[in-house]
C-alpha cells in the first residue's frame, strides 16, 4: 500500500511535542511492515533542511485566495528516516524557523495543505490511503472530497488521527476565501460553531477517525473542547489506537545522549551515573529522589499547579526530595517556577527553554517522573520512562490510564492518582519517597521489570495497517 502521512512536525525534521515523535516513527515501522510510507510536511528553515541533502521532485502552482502562489517540493536523498520525505516549500509563507506561532498560521497551513493536494492530483496514480494528524492537515478529507481542482483525488480514502482535541484550528468565515472553489451548499462540513473548523471538519469528512489511546476515544465523548456532540456522533467510524514509541530512538543500551549506557540488568549502575550529571549541573542531592517534569507549561499538563505542589511536597515530606523541570510554555508558570528555584535552591531547578539532549538524560538520570496532566491523549513521556526505568507518577487520564498500573495494583510498576491538584501530587510524592526509601527491593523490581515492557510501534503500526485495509 502506498500510504502518505500529512503533518506539520516530524521528529528529527522538527518537533514541538509528541506528535513529531509520532510521524517520526510510526510511518518508519510501516516501511518495515512492507508499505510504501511517504511523509509529506512544511519546509521549515530547521537544521535537518541544512544538513542534509534533497532532490527537487515537484513544482506547481495554485490560489490561495485570490493569490496564486508557486511551491515545490524536495525530498531527502537517502531515506536516512526510513521511509521517504517530502517537504513542501512555499516562498515566504513556510521557510520559517518556529512550526508554529506566526499571525499568519493560518494562511501558511491552508496553503501547505492545498499545495499537498495540488501535488498528489498531478500523479499519474493515485495514493492507497491520506492519513492526516491533527488540525493542521484536517482540511485535506474535505478538500480532495469536495474541491474542484482536487476531484482526481475524490475516492482516495481519508483517515485522520486526533492528537490532541484542545486545538481546533479555528478560521473565521471572513477567510471563507482561502478555501479552493467548491459546491457552497456543502459549506455546513467545515463549519462548526459558526467558525470554519478544521478539526472538526477532518472527524466529518475523513473515512475514518482515530485517537491516540483508547481511553481518550471514551473521554472525546464527554470533554472534546465543545465537540462532544460530533465525536459522540462519529463514534461508529472512530477507534483509538495506542501510540507505540520509536525503541530504536529510546533506547538506554545505545542512546548516545546519555553520560552512561545501560540496560534492565544494569539499571542501577546506568540510572545512577546519569544522575548524578544532573545533581552536578543542577546543585542537587543524588542520595534523595529525585522527581522530574519534563514538558510543555500549560494548563493541559497542569503546569500551573507544579510551583504550589512541590512548595507544599518541601515543606510536607521536610525536604527529602529533589525537583528537577525541563519545559518551556505560559510566561506566567516559566516566572513561579523560576521564583522558586531562588527560595529553594538544592532542592528544587528548572530549566526553562527546550533540549532533547537534557530531556534524554533526565528520563534515564530521574527516579520518578511526573505527570499530572488535565488533559493527556496519549502521552510519550510515561512511555520513555518506563523504558528508561523511571517511574511514572501521572494522573489517571486519556493515555496515562492505558499504560501505568499503580504499584499497589497487581504487578504494578507506577503511581497513579485522581486529581491535578496540590493535595493530589503531595500526597503521590509521599508514595514515591517511601518507595524509594523504604521499599526498595521492590522498587529495584519495578524498575527492570518496567523496562522491558513493550511499548515499540509494532504492534500498533500494524493495528494502523489493519484500518487502512478495511478502506480498499
Ligand atoms: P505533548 O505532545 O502533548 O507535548 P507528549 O507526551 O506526547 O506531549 O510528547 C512530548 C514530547 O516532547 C516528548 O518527546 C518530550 O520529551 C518532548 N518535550 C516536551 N518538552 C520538552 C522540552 N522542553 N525539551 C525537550 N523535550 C521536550
Ligand atoms: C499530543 C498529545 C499527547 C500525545 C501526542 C502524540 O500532543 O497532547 O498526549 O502523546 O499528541 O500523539
Amino acid at each position: 500500500m502506498e500510504i502518505i502521512h500529512v503533518s506539520a512536525e516530524c521528529f528529527p525534521v522538527a518537533k514541538a511535542g509528541g506528535l513529531g515523535d509520532v510521524v517520526g516513527a510510526l510511518p518508519k515501522y510501516q516501511t518495515q511492515l512492507g508499505q510504501l510510507t511517504k511523509v509529506v510536511m512544511p519546509m521549515y528553515r530547521t537544521k535537518f533542511l541544512l544538513e542534509n541533502e534533497w532532490d527537487l521532485v515537484h513544482e506547481g502552482g495554485q490560489y490561495l485566495g485570490g493569490n496564486f502562489f508557486h511551491y515545490s517540493i524536495i525530498k531527502e536523498k537517502t531515506n536516512k528516516l526510513g521511509f521517504d520525505l517530502y517537504l513542501v516549500d512555499i516562498n515566504g509563507l513556510l521557510d520559517r524557523e518556529k512550526i508554529y506561532g506566526y499571525d499568519d498560521d493560518t494562511e501558511r497551513f491552508v496553503g501547505f495543505q492545498i499545495a499537498v493536494c495540488d501535488w498528489m492530483s498531478s500523479w499519474q496514480h493515485k495514493p492507497d490511503i491520506i492519513h492526516c494528524h491533527d488540525y493542521h492537515s484536517g482540511l485535506i478529507p474535505f478538500m480532495v472530497k469536495n474541491c474542484f481542482p482536487f476531484s482526481s483525488l475524490a475516492d482516495v480514502p481519508t483517515v485522520f488521527t486526533i492528537h490532541n482535541a484542545e486545538y481546533q484550528g479555528w478560521i473565521g468565515w471572513d477567510k471563507y476565501y482561502l478555501i479552493p472553489p467548491y459546491d457552497t451548499f456543502k459549506w455546513g462540513l467545515l463549519d462548526w460553531n459558526k467558525t470554519i473548523n478544521p478539526l472538526a471538519s477532518a472527524v466529518r469528512c475523513a473515512w475514518k477517525v482515530t485517537t491516540v489511546s483508547p481511553s481518550y476515544m471514551e473521554e472525546l465523548r464527554y470533554s472534546a473542547n465543545g465537540l462532544e456532540s460530533l465525536l459522540s456522533s462519529e463514534y461508529g467510524k472512530s477507534a483509538g489506537i495506542l501510540n507505540g514509541i520509536d525503541a530504536e530512538v529510546w533506547n538506554p543500551a545505545t542512546d548516545a545522549m546519555l553520560i552512561k549506557n545501560y540496560d534492565e540488568h544494569t539499571v542501577k549502575e546506568g540510572k545512577k551515573k546519569n544522575k548524578k550529571e544532573l545533581c552536578n549541573r543542577f546543585n542537587l542531592d543524588i542520595d534523595k529522589p529525585l522527581i522530574v517534569f519534563i514538558g510543555r507549561l500549560v494548563g493541559e499538563k497542569a503546569a500551573d499547579v507544579l510551583p504550589d505542589a512541590i512548595r507544599s511536597s518541601i515543606y510536607q515530606h521536610h525536604g527529602v526530595a529533589n525537583f528537577l523541570i525541563l519545559g518551556s510554555g505560559e510566561p506566567d508558570i516559566q516566572s513561579r517556577l523560576e521564583d522558586l528555584t531562588q527560595q529553594f535552591a538544592g532542592y528544587f531547578s528548572v530549566y526553562i527553554g527546550y533540549s532533547e539532549s537534557l530531556s534524554h538524560i533526565m528520563y534515564a538520570g530521574a527516579d520518578f517522573l511526573l505527570m499530572p496532566s488535565r488533559v493527556e491523549p496519549c502521552g510519550l513521556n510515561q512511555l520513555y520512562a518506563l523504558r528508561y526505568g523511571t517511574v511514572p507518577m501521572v494522573r489517571s487520564t486519556g493515555g496515562l490510564k492505558d499504560t501505568v498500573k499503580d504499584f499497589g495494583d497487581w504487578q504494578g510498576y507506577g503511581i497513579r492518582f485522581n486529581h491535578a491538584n496540590v493535595e493530589d501530587i503531595a500526597y503521590s510524592i509521599g508514595r514515591a519517597i517511601d518507595l524509594y526509601t523504604n521499599k526498595r527491593d521492590l522498587f529495584n523490581w519495578m524498575r527492570s521489570y518496567m523496562m522491558q515492557i513493550d511499548h515499540s510501534w509494532d504492534t500498533s503500526a500494524a493495528e494502523y495497517i489493519k484500518l487502512y485495509e478495511s478502506l480498499k
